[in-house]
């Protein structure tokens, strides 16, 4: 499928909740959350994408990196290219209904897979979505990863067993929804985690733990002396908290700081192939991408999603021939320009 063709598709049928923006930089959907758009001002999701914009790259072509490699390995599993399908929910009051919650979980889902990466999927006040989403991995033979709102423990590790009886690769909890009001109007209460609480969730599975939403130095080190497996350097794409720095200002202390106990991940406002080779130099050892994994589905279905992740893996592969890098598991921070 073309890329233009499944963006006018979805541009039609996402009307009034995402306008397909040629920068999607957070103005046009400030505040529609429901909806596309950041929190409030949307202040977090602009940093977002203008700070990882004043990132420059040093241009360079007199290496060998011909064929750059991009194969890298997570959670035990090979994967293509470092670009994992972010999890996201709420097909009805995020997106305008343009597709299922069923579908677009296993457009996500399978659709990662088909281009050679893994997909995510998540949790919300609505039950039905987190199971479509197990539904979807159980489709994919496993092949998903399943991120649950902060609930209390005890609820949390009832879906721990939910995604592992799916057989998902790994699980995890989107730290940052802590302080989701929505969870709360569905009588679903979510909160903050204490380092033994945490400790608790690490130890109920076997499976890895990821922690998503970690933005300072303190909570990446919290996480370690947890035994968290994963973090993900991430503010939720500006939707959980107004005026909060961006992901990519905040990544390298926290690679400082918890880089050789930890696997990282970032994400925030990838859009093209430079976008995650910035986070790669800044020290992650790959990406989620959010937004452009719905205009994949609701434009595309399964196809779109794999035409969208295979568009980047594209750019990357340009990103890092025109930069000198060899190889996505030894970008550094030396093609960045200080
Ligand atoms: C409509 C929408 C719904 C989301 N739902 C969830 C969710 O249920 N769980 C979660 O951990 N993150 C959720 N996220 C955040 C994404 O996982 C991811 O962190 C963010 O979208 C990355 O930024 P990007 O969209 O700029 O790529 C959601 C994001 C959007 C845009």
């Amino acid at each position: 499928m073309e890329l233009n063709t499944l963006k006018e598709n979805a541009k039609e049928k996402m009307k009034g909740f995402c306008n397909l923006c040629k920068v999607c930089d957070g103005v046009w959907c400030a505040g529609k959350v429901p909806g596309m758009g950041g929190t409030g001002s949307a202040s977090s999701f602009k940093r977002n994408y203008t700070k990882l914009k004043e990132i420059n790259l040093i241009l360079k072509t007199i290496h060998n990196a011909k064929d750059p490699i991009l194969k890298t390995t997570i959670w035990g599993k090979e994967i293509d290219f470092p670009v994992l399908g972010a999890p996201i929910t709420g097909t009805k009051f995020n997106m305008g209904g343009g597709v299922t919650e069923e579908e677009y979980c296993e457009d996500v889902i399978l659709g990662c897979l088909e281009a050679g990466t893994i997909g995510m999927i998540g949790d919300t006040g609505d039950p039905t979505c987190f199971e479509f989403g197990l539904k979807a991995i159980k489709k994919a033979n496993g092949y998903g990863v399943a991120i649950i709102k902060p609930r209390s423990n005890e609820e949390i590790i009832k879906r721990i067993r939910m995604a592992e009886e799916a057989g998902a690769i790994a699980v995890g909890v989107d730290l940052d929804g802590a302080g989701l009001v929505t969870m709360k109007l569905f009588g679903q209460p979510v909160g903050p985690k204490s380092i033994s609480e945490l400790k608790e969730l690490v130890s109920s599975t076997k499976l890895p733990f990821i922690a998503k939403g970690i933005m300072c130095v303190e909570d990446a080190l919290a996480c370690a002396e947890a035994g968290v497996d994963t973090i993900v350097v991430s503010n939720h794409g500006g939707r959980v908290l107004d005026y909060c720095q961006s992901s990519c200002e905040v990544l390298e202390d926290i690679v400082k700081a918890v880089g050789d106990k930890l696997t990282i991940l970032a994400d925030g406002s990838v859009r093209e192939g430079v976008d995650i080779l910035k986070y790669l130099a800044l020290g992650a050892k790959g990406v989620l991408v959010g937004r452009p994994l719905i205009w994949g589905s609701i434009g595309g279905r399964k196809e779109g999603v794999t035409t969208i992740v295979n568009t980047l893996k594209n750019q990357l592969v340009q990103a890092m021939i025109l930069t000198g890098c060899e190889d996505v598991n030894s970008v550094s921070n030396k093609i960045i320009i200080r």
